[in-house]
C-alpha cells in the first residue's frame, strides 16, 4: 500500500480523551496489515543509519518501535509508565497536551555511548519525545533522533525539542 493511502486510514476523533481535543486515532492503521507494513516500512528508514538501539513510550509506540526494531535489527528500550518496573535507571516527570505524566526508563535498557531512536506514534507537545530523550541522555547514551507517524506542527514541538532531528511521516 502506498504511505500517502496507509496514513489516510489514520482517523479523527473529536473531543477525546477531554472536550476540545481531537485526537487522531492509528487503530485503522494497525487493523490492516498492508497499511501497517508501509507505515513500519516508512518508519525504518526515518529512524536513519547510524542507530544502536530504539527507545519507545507505551503503549502505542511499543506497537510500532517493535515492529521497526525487527525489521532493521535493533533492540528496543521501552519506556514505561510509573509502577511497572522492578529496577529504575530514570524517572521524568513532563507535562502532555492533556494532563501531566512520569515516565521511567528500565534499567539495563540503554546502554551508554549508543546513539538511540525515539520511535512513537503521534509527536503533539513534544513533551513525551522531551522526557524520553532525557532518559535516554541520563543513561550516558544519545539521542539520533525521532521517528513518528505524525507530528501536529501547531503544537510546537520542534521549539521544545531544541535541533533534535524529527521525521514524521506525515505532518498536520
Ligand atoms: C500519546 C502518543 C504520544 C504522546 C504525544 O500517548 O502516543 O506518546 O501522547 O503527545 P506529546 O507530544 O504531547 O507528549 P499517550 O500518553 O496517549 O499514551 P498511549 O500510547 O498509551 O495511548
Amino acid at each position: 500500500m502506498r504511505l500517502d493511502d496507509a496514513l489516510d486510514l489514520i482517523a479523527e476523533i473529536p473531543d477525546f480523551p477531554e472536550p476540545g481535543i481531537l485526537f487522531r486515532d492509528l487503530t485503522p492503521v494497525f487493523g490492516d496489515a498492508a497499511a501497517f507494513a508501509s507505515v513500519i516500512d516508512a518508519l525504518g528508514e526515518a529512524v536513519g543509519d547510524g542507530v544502536d538501539r530504539l527507545a519507545a513510550v507505551e503503549a502505542r509506540g511499543f506497537v510500532l518501535a517493535a515492529a521497526v526494531g525487527y525489521a532493521r535489527g535493533l533492540g528496543v528500550a521501552l519506556v514505561r509508565k510509573p509502577g511497572k518496573l522492578p529496577a529504575v535507571a530514570g524517572r521524568v516527570d513532563y507535562a502532555l497536551e492533556y494532563g501531566t505524566a512520569t515516565l521511567e526508563l528500565p534499567v539495563g535498557s540503554v546502554e551508554p555511548g549508543q546513539r538511540v531512536a525515539i520511535v512513537d506514534d503521534v509527536l503533539a507537545t513534544g513533551g513525551t519525545v522531551a522526557a524520553t530523550a532525557k532518559l535516554v541522555e541520563s543513561a550516558g547514551a544519545a539521542v539520533s533522533g525521532v521517528a513518528v507517524v505524525l507530528e501536529l506542527a501547531a503544537l510546537g514541538a520542534r521549539s521544545r525539542l531544541g535541533g533534535m532531528p524529527v521525521e514524521a511521516l506525515r505532518t498536520l
